[in-house]
Protein backbone atom coordinates (compact mmCIF):
# COMPACT_ATOMS: atom_id res chain seq x y z
CA UNK A 1 0.00 0.00 0.00
CA UNK A 2 1.65 3.26 -1.10
CA UNK A 3 1.51 5.82 1.77
CA UNK A 4 -0.79 8.50 1.65
CA UNK A 5 0.53 12.39 1.80
CA UNK A 6 -1.41 15.42 1.97
CA UNK A 7 -0.53 18.65 0.32
CA UNK A 8 -2.13 21.50 0.06
CA UNK A 9 -5.32 20.63 0.30
CA UNK A 10 -5.15 17.25 -1.39
CA UNK A 11 -4.74 13.69 -0.09
CA UNK A 12 -2.61 11.97 -2.19
CA UNK A 13 0.05 8.84 -2.55
CA UNK A 14 3.24 9.65 -1.18
CA UNK A 15 4.88 8.66 -4.77
CA UNK A 16 2.98 11.14 -6.62
CA UNK A 17 3.29 13.72 -4.23
CA UNK A 18 5.34 16.86 -5.37
CA UNK A 19 5.38 20.77 -4.66
CA UNK A 20 6.77 23.30 -6.48
CA UNK A 21 10.69 23.87 -8.10
CA UNK A 22 10.16 27.26 -6.38
CA UNK A 23 8.14 26.67 -3.11
CA UNK A 24 10.84 28.63 -0.79
CA UNK A 25 11.13 25.56 1.19
CA UNK A 26 12.85 24.11 -1.36
CA UNK A 27 14.89 27.01 -2.37
CA UNK A 28 15.72 28.83 0.69
CA UNK A 29 15.03 26.23 3.67
CA UNK A 30 12.38 28.95 4.13
CA UNK A 31 9.66 26.39 6.55
CA UNK A 32 8.88 25.12 9.34
CA UNK A 33 8.49 22.08 10.96
CA UNK A 34 6.85 19.64 13.65
CA UNK A 35 7.32 15.58 14.34
CA UNK A 36 4.57 14.46 16.66
CA UNK A 37 5.09 10.47 17.93
CA UNK A 38 1.74 8.46 17.76
CA UNK A 39 1.58 5.96 20.39
CA UNK A 40 -0.64 3.18 20.30
CA UNK A 41 -3.21 5.31 18.25
CA UNK A 42 -3.15 8.25 20.36
CA UNK A 43 -0.93 11.96 19.75
CA UNK A 44 1.81 12.03 22.49
CA UNK A 45 2.07 16.11 23.09
CA UNK A 46 -0.04 17.10 20.39
CA UNK A 47 -0.80 20.32 21.43
CA UNK A 48 2.50 21.66 22.54
CA UNK A 49 3.68 20.43 19.04
CA UNK A 50 1.20 22.89 17.66
CA UNK A 51 1.56 25.58 19.84
CA UNK A 52 5.25 25.41 18.79
CA UNK A 53 4.03 25.44 15.41
CA UNK A 54 2.29 28.87 15.89
CA UNK A 55 5.41 29.84 17.25
CA UNK A 56 8.28 28.70 14.51
CA UNK A 57 5.32 30.53 12.17
CA UNK A 58 5.13 33.59 13.70
CA UNK A 59 8.50 34.44 14.36
CA UNK A 60 9.33 33.91 10.42
CA UNK A 61 5.99 36.04 9.43
CA UNK A 62 4.28 33.08 8.06
CA UNK A 63 0.36 32.83 7.79
CA UNK A 64 -1.30 29.60 9.72
CA UNK A 65 -2.18 27.69 6.32
CA UNK A 66 -5.21 26.87 7.91
CA UNK A 67 -6.99 27.00 11.42
CA UNK A 68 -5.46 24.80 14.28
CA UNK A 69 -9.16 22.94 14.49
CA UNK A 70 -9.08 21.81 10.39
CA UNK A 71 -5.14 21.37 10.97
CA UNK A 72 -6.23 18.42 14.04
CA UNK A 73 -8.46 17.18 11.92
CA UNK A 74 -5.73 16.71 8.76
CA UNK A 75 -3.88 15.30 11.51
CA UNK A 76 -6.36 12.29 12.00
CA UNK A 77 -7.21 11.93 8.00
CA UNK A 78 -3.35 11.30 7.08
CA UNK A 79 -2.75 8.95 10.32
CA UNK A 80 -5.84 7.19 9.62
CA UNK A 81 -5.42 6.77 5.72
CA UNK A 82 -1.94 5.46 6.48
CA UNK A 83 -3.66 2.97 9.26
CA UNK A 84 -1.06 3.98 11.98
CA UNK A 85 -0.97 3.12 15.72
CA UNK A 86 2.64 3.63 16.64
CA UNK A 87 4.60 6.31 14.02
CA UNK A 88 5.60 9.31 13.16
CA UNK A 89 3.63 12.41 11.92
CA UNK A 90 5.42 15.14 9.57
CA UNK A 91 4.33 18.50 9.24
CA UNK A 92 6.29 20.63 7.27
CA UNK A 93 4.88 24.93 6.16
CA UNK A 94 6.66 26.62 3.99
CA UNK A 95 6.11 30.50 3.32
CA UNK A 96 4.99 29.04 -0.19
CA UNK A 97 5.59 29.69 -3.96
CA UNK A 98 7.10 32.56 -5.56
CA UNK A 99 9.79 33.97 -8.40
CA UNK A 100 13.13 33.03 -6.31
CA UNK A 101 14.37 36.12 -4.84
CA UNK A 102 15.58 36.44 -1.10
CA UNK A 103 13.19 38.90 -0.21
CA UNK A 104 9.78 37.74 0.88
CA UNK A 105 6.96 38.22 -2.29
CA UNK A 106 5.68 41.74 -2.17
CA UNK A 107 2.05 40.23 -2.40
CA UNK A 108 0.59 37.84 0.11
CA UNK A 109 1.06 34.26 -1.09
CA UNK A 110 -0.11 31.21 0.62
CA UNK A 111 1.72 29.00 2.47
CA UNK A 112 2.39 25.41 1.54
CA UNK A 113 1.38 22.67 3.57
CA UNK A 114 2.80 18.88 3.53
CA UNK A 115 1.88 16.39 5.89
CA UNK A 116 3.26 12.69 6.00
CA UNK A 117 2.74 10.15 8.47
CA UNK A 118 5.09 6.96 8.55
CA UNK A 119 5.27 3.45 10.51
CA UNK A 120 7.43 3.01 13.51
CA UNK A 121 8.49 -0.32 15.46
CA UNK A 122 6.73 -0.13 18.67
CA UNK A 123 8.46 1.71 21.42
CA UNK A 124 10.94 -0.54 23.01
CA UNK A 125 10.26 -0.53 26.97
CA UNK A 126 12.65 -2.22 27.82
CA UNK A 127 15.63 0.55 28.40
CA UNK A 128 18.85 -2.03 27.79
CA UNK A 129 17.67 -1.77 23.78
CA UNK A 130 16.22 1.93 23.96
CA UNK A 131 20.01 3.11 24.64
CA UNK A 132 22.95 4.32 22.41
CA UNK A 133 26.20 6.16 22.30
CA UNK A 134 26.80 9.98 21.40
CA UNK A 135 29.62 11.84 19.64
CA UNK A 136 30.41 15.36 19.87
CA UNK A 137 30.78 17.90 17.06
CA UNK A 138 31.20 21.31 16.68
CA UNK A 139 27.72 23.40 16.67
CA UNK A 140 28.04 25.28 13.26
CA UNK A 141 24.49 26.18 13.31
CA UNK A 142 23.03 29.84 12.95
CA UNK A 143 21.83 32.14 15.66
CA UNK A 144 18.23 30.96 15.64
CA UNK A 145 18.21 27.34 16.78
CA UNK A 146 15.03 28.09 18.72
CA UNK A 147 12.74 28.02 15.62
CA UNK A 148 12.39 24.86 14.38
CA UNK A 149 13.11 25.37 10.39
CA UNK A 150 13.69 22.76 8.06
CA UNK A 151 17.44 24.23 7.80
CA UNK A 152 18.84 21.34 9.19
CA UNK A 153 21.61 20.89 6.79
CA UNK A 154 24.07 21.38 10.32
CA UNK A 155 22.31 18.86 11.81
CA UNK A 156 22.34 15.90 9.39
CA UNK A 157 26.21 16.29 9.08
CA UNK A 158 26.60 15.77 12.74
CA UNK A 159 24.20 12.77 12.89
CA UNK A 160 25.94 11.70 9.76
CA UNK A 161 29.10 11.86 11.39
CA UNK A 162 27.80 10.02 14.60
CA UNK A 163 25.93 7.49 12.27
CA UNK A 164 29.33 6.45 10.91
CA UNK A 165 31.28 6.11 14.28
CA UNK A 166 27.80 3.76 15.16
CA UNK A 167 26.42 6.34 17.39
CA UNK A 168 22.93 7.36 17.41
CA UNK A 169 23.32 10.97 18.25
CA UNK A 170 25.92 14.20 17.85
CA UNK A 171 26.05 16.21 20.88
CA UNK A 172 26.54 19.56 19.83
CA UNK A 173 29.78 21.81 21.35
CA UNK A 174 29.91 25.71 21.07
CA UNK A 175 32.75 27.74 20.24
CA UNK A 176 33.33 28.54 24.22
CA UNK A 177 33.47 24.43 25.17
CA UNK A 178 29.88 24.96 26.07
CA UNK A 179 26.97 21.74 25.38
CA UNK A 180 24.14 23.32 23.56
CA UNK A 181 21.89 20.01 22.99
CA UNK A 182 21.81 16.94 20.64
CA UNK A 183 21.57 16.84 16.09
CA UNK A 184 17.94 16.20 16.84
CA UNK A 185 17.35 16.20 20.39
CA UNK A 186 17.97 18.00 23.96
CA UNK A 187 20.87 16.76 26.09
CA UNK A 188 20.47 15.95 29.80
CA UNK A 189 23.31 15.01 31.80
CA UNK A 190 23.43 14.18 35.93
CA UNK A 191 26.51 15.72 36.72
CA UNK A 192 29.49 15.02 38.94
CA UNK A 193 27.69 16.02 42.17
CA UNK A 194 24.32 14.73 40.97
CA UNK A 195 22.83 17.20 39.64
CA UNK A 196 20.41 17.00 36.93
CA UNK A 197 21.40 19.39 34.29
CA UNK A 198 19.94 20.74 30.97
CA UNK A 199 20.92 24.02 28.94
CA UNK A 200 18.85 26.65 29.55
CA UNK A 201 16.84 27.95 26.67
CA UNK A 202 17.64 30.49 24.37
CA UNK A 203 17.76 31.27 20.84
CA UNK A 204 20.95 28.53 20.39
CA UNK A 205 18.77 25.94 21.00
CA UNK A 206 15.39 24.18 20.23
CA UNK A 207 12.61 24.77 23.22
CA UNK A 208 11.79 20.77 22.81
CA UNK A 209 8.90 19.55 24.04
CA UNK A 210 9.74 16.34 25.40
CA UNK A 211 11.95 18.66 27.64
CA UNK A 212 9.16 20.85 28.80
CA UNK A 213 6.70 17.79 29.18
CA UNK A 214 9.58 15.82 31.36
CA UNK A 215 9.85 18.81 33.36
CA UNK A 216 6.38 18.97 34.59
CA UNK A 217 7.00 15.56 35.06
CA UNK A 218 9.48 16.22 37.29
CA UNK A 219 7.68 18.57 39.20
CA UNK A 220 4.96 16.36 40.20
CA UNK A 221 7.59 14.29 41.52
CA UNK A 222 9.30 16.61 42.92
CA UNK A 223 12.85 15.53 41.46
CA UNK A 224 15.55 18.78 41.36
CA UNK A 225 16.56 19.66 38.07
CA UNK A 226 18.73 22.89 36.61
CA UNK A 227 18.18 24.72 33.37
CA UNK A 228 22.10 25.60 33.18
CA UNK A 229 24.23 24.91 30.64
CA UNK A 230 27.34 22.89 31.18
CA UNK A 231 30.36 22.30 29.43
CA UNK A 232 31.43 19.53 27.45
CA UNK A 233 34.77 18.68 30.19
CA UNK A 234 31.22 18.24 32.57
CA UNK A 235 29.79 16.22 30.05
CA UNK A 236 33.00 13.80 29.93
CA UNK A 237 32.50 13.59 33.94
CA UNK A 238 28.79 13.13 34.22
CA UNK A 239 27.22 10.03 35.81
CA UNK A 240 24.52 9.53 33.84
CA UNK A 241 23.53 11.34 30.24
CA UNK A 242 20.40 10.96 28.40
CA UNK A 243 18.58 12.62 24.60
CA UNK A 244 15.00 14.04 24.77
CA UNK A 245 12.81 14.11 21.59
CA UNK A 246 9.64 13.27 20.34
CA UNK A 247 11.65 10.24 18.41
CA UNK A 248 13.47 9.47 21.86
CA UNK A 249 11.21 9.88 24.43
CA UNK A 250 13.95 9.26 27.47
CA UNK A 251 16.61 7.42 25.64
CA UNK A 252 20.06 6.67 28.03
CA UNK A 253 23.45 7.73 26.25
CA UNK A 254 25.58 5.04 27.65
CA UNK A 255 28.70 6.35 25.88
CA UNK A 256 30.34 9.47 24.59
CA UNK A 257 33.07 9.75 22.30
CA UNK A 258 33.78 6.18 22.83
CA UNK A 259 34.23 6.87 26.36
CA UNK A 260 31.50 5.37 29.02
CA UNK A 261 29.39 7.96 30.52
CA UNK A 262 29.63 7.12 34.44
CA UNK A 263 29.57 3.14 34.69
CA UNK A 264 28.36 2.74 30.88
CA UNK A 265 25.00 1.50 32.13
CA UNK A 266 21.92 3.24 32.55
CA UNK A 267 21.89 5.17 35.79
CA UNK A 268 19.14 5.24 38.59
CA UNK A 269 18.21 8.69 37.48
CA UNK A 270 17.49 7.84 33.60
CA UNK A 271 16.14 4.48 35.16
CA UNK A 272 13.11 6.40 36.88
CA UNK A 273 12.86 9.38 34.48
CA UNK A 274 12.55 6.69 31.87
CA UNK A 275 9.81 4.83 33.92
CA UNK A 276 8.32 8.35 34.40
CA UNK A 277 8.12 9.34 30.49
CA UNK A 278 6.74 5.79 29.88
CA UNK A 279 3.96 6.37 31.88
CA UNK A 280 3.30 9.78 30.10
CA UNK A 281 3.86 8.17 26.70
CA UNK A 282 1.24 5.71 27.80
CA UNK A 283 -1.53 8.03 30.11
CA UNK A 284 -2.01 10.50 26.03
CA UNK A 285 -4.87 10.25 25.51
CA UNK A 286 -5.58 12.79 22.18
CA UNK A 287 -6.45 9.97 19.74
CA UNK A 288 -4.86 9.85 16.49
N1 LIG B 1 13.78 16.84 16.41
N2 LIG B 1 16.57 19.82 19.37
C1 LIG B 1 16.56 19.69 18.04
C2 LIG B 1 17.61 20.35 17.24
C3 LIG B 1 15.56 18.92 17.42
O1 LIG B 1 15.53 18.80 16.08
C4 LIG B 1 14.58 18.27 18.21
C5 LIG B 1 13.48 17.45 17.60
C6 LIG B 1 14.65 18.43 19.61
C7 LIG B 1 13.65 17.79 20.53
O2 LIG B 1 12.39 18.42 20.42
P1 LIG B 1 11.04 17.62 20.70
O3 LIG B 1 11.17 17.06 22.07
O4 LIG B 1 10.01 18.66 20.60
O5 LIG B 1 10.93 16.54 19.65
C8 LIG B 1 15.66 19.22 20.15
C9 LIG B 1 12.76 16.11 15.67
C10 LIG B 1 12.25 14.93 16.41
C11 LIG B 1 13.28 15.80 14.29
O6 LIG B 1 13.93 16.68 13.74
O7 LIG B 1 13.00 14.73 13.76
Amino acid sequence: MSRIAYVNGRYVPQREASVNVEDRGYQFADAVYEVVHVFNGSYVDEEPHLDRLERSLRELRIPMPMARIALRKVLREVVRRNRIREGLVYMQVSRGVARRDHAFPNEPIAPAIVITAKRIAPYQEDIGKWSGEAITQPDIRWGRCDIKTVGLLPNCLARQAAKEKGAIEAVLVDENGMVTEGAATNFWIVDAEGRLRTRHLDDHILAGVTRKALMALLKDENIVFEERAFSLEEARHAREAFITSATSFVKPILKLDGKPVGDGKAGPVVRRLHALFTRHVKGARNAA
